[in-house]
């Protein structure tokens, strides 16, 4: 048992965000921090953090509470656990109490599991590398495969013995119990007779999330007709195929960085990539893809570029995996390798910088990929072209979001020469199936109308040609549905970060992206952050709604009309004490951040992105803006459709401000996440 001091030590060492951010993406709003909620599925960040208080807060599913808390629920750890995990992450040394028997009762079994695990991958290793059969055939095999001793290292490659109990018989003779070696599945056991699952084979170990040997994945290394070429682990207590990837625990770090994740088949495929220098891959080795290694790789980027064979079943399986990871909300890429080629033969054949070159020039987005793929199928057969076009309209049709399948759809009307109002009617058609179903399913009455989404974003297309889905329900529920739209359609994050900005950047100059210089040789034209806010705020008659943000707002004003520079301390000490704090605040946040990396916490650093944290700002700010005219026309459009009036030229307008959204999403990558 930990004892009370130790106990101490490492609650007061732990910093909630640290402990955090090695799981989830955060980034600063205001003293807190702000992320995907780990715990339920969520497009919009509502996962709170504030490293002064030491607590986690999800608004979105009300889980909260400190360091502990959110490793063992997170980890699935008990709470011994989870304070030896931190401990280990901080380097402290246990001290520990003699444990009771029921103690080593409750832990050991898990644990047991995780020591079972971790003591046949180093004997796996160890044999790879120090014995004599295993340097002849395992060892060679690797290094005749291209793989360095590096990177064999690196992902603790290893050799299986060709006996009956190699690996069964030494952990018996290092005390393990026979009944951990069952329940990892390391070892196969019937009436007669125990003996060892992997034989004969190189070893790939799969880790955990935090790095943590959970399972096995061995490869033949003869042709024998009667043996399948890769065995796994079965699904044990410790390992669930359907929950864990590949490669994840060296990955996510550059999956952060790089806001991509590479998405191959196999073992040989990621160790390959790593070897070429690309690091933010995994695979979902075993199984085809989960709805559960989605939302994994969604905790760390929302973009997932997939890239198997060109063969048959890679296309199929690419295609399966398009529609699964466009209903999380996530956007997707597809790379087809040559015919021939996996991500593994091919990485082995260029350059890092060739290969490089390809992922980037070959990935393309689904509807590209489908098109490209179909259309050579469907030369001159208008039949097959119609064909085509529903399948790529019923794909668009699993994004949750309505402004994302606004975009596709306008994607797909150009490439496929389709007027836009008819692929619209398709869609459509499908979605008003898929409600039926789904309020079949719930065993309500289907109706011709739905309930007006809550979130502008989320449900249904507003945008519907014939009107008739713009029904008016219930109006009693109108003022409950306002109030929580009213929050939804508030500004205030934004003009925090706005304000953020301005005090932290004001005089910084930076390139507004797409900017051209007058001619060739001439630098290309900066702008300070200050007047480039200022001046887009007031141009398009942006008022802020909260008194402090606005205040402060109020004072650059007057600096950029009095072309005063910039210095943030006279700046601050200059604002009426009521608006000291909120600015201080917004200041100070920047340099905690620092400290944060030095202790290996991934920020971006903003300074080197200013002109992209400055137009998303300012495009997320204008589409809240949007937001708020679209709610105000729909709800006229459904008064006057409850009074019966011509809604046309409603429509029209709602049309053109959805077209000027669906622009500045592109603007700043969102298409399909709010
Ligand atoms: P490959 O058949 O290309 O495996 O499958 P390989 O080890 O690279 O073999 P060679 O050298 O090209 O012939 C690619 C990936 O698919 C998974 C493995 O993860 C492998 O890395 N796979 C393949 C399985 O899980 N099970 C199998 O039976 C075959
Ligand atoms: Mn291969």
């Amino acid at each position: 048992m930990i004892n009370q001091e130790t106990k101490e030590k490492i609650l007061e060492a732990a910093r909630i965000e640290e402990v955090i951010g090695e799981f989830v993406v955060l980034r600063k709003r205001g003293s807190n921090l702000l992320g995907v909620c780990p715990f339920h599925n969520e497009r919009t960040p509502s996962f709170t953090v504030s490293p002064a208080k030491g607590f986690f807060k999800c608004f979105g599913c009300g889980k909260a509470g400190d360091s502990v808390t959110f490793i063992m629920e997170h980890e699935h750890l008990s709470f011994p656990e989870a304070l030896r995990y931190l401990a280990n992450k901080y380097n402290i040394e246990i001290a520990e109490e003699a444990p009771s028997a029921e103690m080593i009762e409750a832990q050991s079994n898990r644990e047991s599991l995780f020591a079972m695990t971790e003591f046949a991958k180093n004997f796996f290793r160890d044999y790879l590398w120090s014995n004599e059969e295993g340097i002849a055939i395992g060892l060679s095999y690797f290094r005749e495969r291209g793989f360095t001793d590096e990177i064999i290292r690196r992902f603790d490659l290893g050799f299986a013995p060709d006996k009956w109990d190699g690996l069964t018989k030494s952990a018996l003779d290092n005390g393990f119990k026979l009944e951990f070696l069952d329940k990892t599945g390391l070892t196969i056991i019937n009436e007669q007779k125990q003996y060892d699952r992997f034989r004969g084979r190189v070893v790939f170990p799969i880790s955990s999330l935090t790095g943590r040997v959970i399972a096995f994945g061995a490869r033949i290394l003869k042709t024998d007709p009667k043996s399948p070429k890769y065995l796994n682990s079965p699904e044990t207590e410790i390992y669930h195929k359907s929950r864990s990837l590949y490669g994840i625990s060296l990955a996510k770090k550059d999956i952060i960085a790089k806001d991509v994740c590479y998405l191959v088949e196999g073992y040989t495929d990621v160790v390959s990539l790593h070897q070429a220098g690309i690091e933010n891959v995994v695979a979902s080795s075993g199984t085809s893809l989960t709805v559960e290694q989605i939302r994994l790789i969604g905790r760390y980027t929302k973009n997932i570029t997939v890239l198997y064979d060109g063969d048959a079943a890679g296309i199929k399986a690419s295609i399966r995996g398009i529609d699964l990871i466009l209903e999380e909300g996530m956007n997707v890429r597809v790379v087809l390798f040559p015919q021939g080629e996996d991500p593994d033969s091919f990485s082995r054949k260029v350059s890092t910088v060739e290969l490089l070159e390809f992922l980037e020039k070959s990935a393309v987005d689904f509807i590209t990929f489908k098109t490209k793929l179909l259309l050579s199928e469907t030369a001159g057969d208008p039949i097959k072209k119609a064909g085509l076009i529903r399948d790529i309209v019923d794909t668009i049709a699993k994004v949750p979001d309505a402004i994302g399948r606004a975009a596709y759809l306008r994607q797909t009307s150009t490439l496929m020469e389709m007027s836009e109002t008819v692929l619209l009617t398709e869609l459509n058609k499908i979605l008003r199936a898929k409600i039926a179903k789904q309020q079949g399913a719930q065993g309500t009455q289907p109706t011709q109308s739905y309930q007006r989404p809550k979130n502008l974003d989320a449900g249904p297309p507003e945008l519907v040609p014939d009107g008739e889905e713009i029904i008016l329900n219930d109006i009693e529920k109108q003022a409950q549905e306002d109030e929580i739209i009213h929050d939804e359609l508030n500004t205030s994050n934004q003009e925090e970060e706005l304000i953020r900005i301005l005090l932290n950047y004001a005089d910084l100059d930076f390139v507004i992206p797409g900017t051209e210089p007058e001619h060739p040789s001439a630098p290309i034209p900066t702008v300070k952050v200050k007047n480039f806010i200022i001046g887009e705020i007031s141009e398009d008659g942006i008022h802020f709604s909260n008194e402090f943000y606005a205040g402060i707002l109020a004072e650059f004003s007057t600096l950029v009309e009095q072309q005063q520079q910039y210095e943030a301390q006279s700046f601050v000490q200059g604002l009426e004490e009521t608006l000291k704090a909120t600015a201080i605040s917004l200041l100070t946040t920047r340099y905690e951040l620092a400290s944060w990396e030095e202790k290996g916490i991934i920020v971006k650093a903003e300074k080197d992105h200013l002109d992209k944290a400055v137009i998303d700002a300012i495009v997320y700010i204008k589409k809240k803006q949007l937001d708020k005219f679209l709610y105000e026309l729909q709800r006229e459009i459904k008064e006057r459709v409850v009074e019966n009036i011509e809604v046309d030229d409603l429509l029209e307008k709602y049309n053109r401000f959805l077209l000027i959204k669906i622009e500045l999403n592109k603007m700043t990558n969102t298409v399909i996440q709010k």
